[in-house]
């Protein structure tokens, strides 16, 4: 069938397979670019399909040469309907990997639940038998608690008062004033349930258990800090609170884990547009903001740049992991640079409906969001028939 995008609100209800497979091909030629890194040779992912994690699966496979496993929860295709872009990312990820000879296997289901987890540790003692790198990337809005069955939604609001700020629609670039009830404290509770560090120490503990953890192995989760104007709704929201909390279960691993020396990190990343940040009140805006910036100072990172930058520079750069005062990984320090930070606050205070094509990165924020789905890359003829059927091979 012709595949053409289907925007409903912050979300594509479409994902062309062909397009998902020249993304991922064009973050393996970026890995390729920068040369090898020695870093991990067997690597868990755990939410591996988009975003982030794609991208520490491409980097861990094509920049280290690793043995991946892939967990995420993606929706496989139908006849006459396509399936989540996630589920072509990976599809191609197995192929190029394959063809490269590289170990790639993936399982498809809720890595909140107890059985995914025993999946994955079956799998790995099977093919792999440990694993030395854990990467934890999931973003979920719910979480079904393994042991007492409550389903947990997370919300993205402030703490304490209303926040009340500019926030952009991105399919229009119609600019206006959004207000932000504050949160109850269920609200919190629950955010923290889904996005905090409960579920990534279950993993570890449940990993090490089984014995499939190799010694000195290492795993990482990543955060995200940015600037003032998104504080009420991010940092010191919700969300913050769940990050706090992700933070601090990193130090609880670490500690956990210190018979086979097993070290967990927080890498704190740049805001990219992915399926989980869209979806964020104001965070639009002010990555459109910092997109137009950070290009103009050719300071400009994917999420392949990113994670290649974090391989190479921070977790196997050789050295010791340098770390800021709070212990944490720092990949967001171009976004955070001080002469970028300004530029933000002061195109912030301007930004408006009939500037924000001109003073903002609208276009490229646009077009990243396409690219989520599949869409909008070169080298792909979206007019042609092409087959949704698509299936990840080590699945089905
Ligand atoms: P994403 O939405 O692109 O990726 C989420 C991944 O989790 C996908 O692979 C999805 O299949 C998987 N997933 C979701 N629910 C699942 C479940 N129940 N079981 C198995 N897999 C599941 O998100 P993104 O943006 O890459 O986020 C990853 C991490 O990076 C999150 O912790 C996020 O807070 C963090 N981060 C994101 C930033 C951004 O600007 N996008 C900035 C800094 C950190
Ligand atoms: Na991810």
């Amino acid at each position: 069938m012709i595949i053409e995008p289907r925007m409903r609100g912050f979300i594509c209800l479409t994902a062309h397979p062909e397009g998902c497979a020249q993304n991922v091909k064009n973050q393996i030629a970026y890995v390729k670019s920068k040369g090898k890194v020695d870093g991990a040779k067997k690597v868990l992912v755990v939410g591996a399909s988009t975003g982030f994690g794609l991208a520490s699966r491409i980097t861990s496979a094509f920049g280290c040469d690793a043995a991946t496993i892939g967990v995420f929860f993606e929706k496989e295709p139908a006849a006459g309907k396509t399936a989540t872009p996630g589920w072509y990312n990976s599809a191609a990820f197995e192929n190029e990997a394959t063809q490269a000879g590289i170990y790639a296997k993936s399982i498809n289901g809720d890595a909140f639940s107890n059985e995914i987890k025993q999946q994955t540790i079956d799998l790995i003692k099977k093919d792999l038998g440990q694993v030395d790198l854990v990467i934890y990337s999931l973003a979920s809005p719910v979480r079904m608690h393994p042991t007492t069955g409550v389903l947990h939604r997370s919300v993205l609001k402030p703490i304490g008062s209303t926040f009340t700020n500019k926030t952009v629609d991105f399919h229009t670039g119609n600019v206006s004033q959004v207000s932000i009830e504050p949160a109850h404290q269920d609200d919190i509770d629950n955010t923290v349930v889904v996005m905090g560090g409960e579920d990534w120490s279950i993993w570890m503990k449940a990993l090490n258990d089984a014995g499939v953890l190799a010694n000195d192995a290492m795993t990482i989760a990543y955060s995200y800090i940015g600037p003032e104007v998104t504080e009420a709704v991010y940092r010191k929201g919700t969300i913050g609170r769940a990050k706090d909390h992700l933070e601090s279960t990193a130090f609880e691993i670490t500690k956990q884990l210190e018979s086979i020396n097993c070290k967990a990190y927080v890498s704190v990343n740049k805001a990219l547009v992915t399926q989980a940040s869209s979806a964020i009140p104001v965070i639009p805006l002010y990555i459109s903001l910092l997109y137009k910036i950070m290009k103009a100072k050719g300071l400009h990172e994917g999420c392949i740049e990113q994670i290649q930058r974090l391989f190479e520079k921070r977790i196997y750069n050789g050295n010791d992991i340098p770390l800021d005062d709070k212990g944490r990984i720092r990949i967001d320090d171009w976004e955070m640079q001080e002469d970028v930070q300004e530029k933000v606050a002061e195109l912030w205070k301007i930004a408006e409906t009939e500037n924000l094509s001109e003073i903002g990165d609208l276009a490229g924020y646009k077009n990243d969001f396409l690219n989520l789905f599949g869409f909008g890359f070169e080298g792909v003829d979206y007019d042609a028939d092409t087959n949704e059927m698509v299936m990840v091979k080590s699945i089905n």
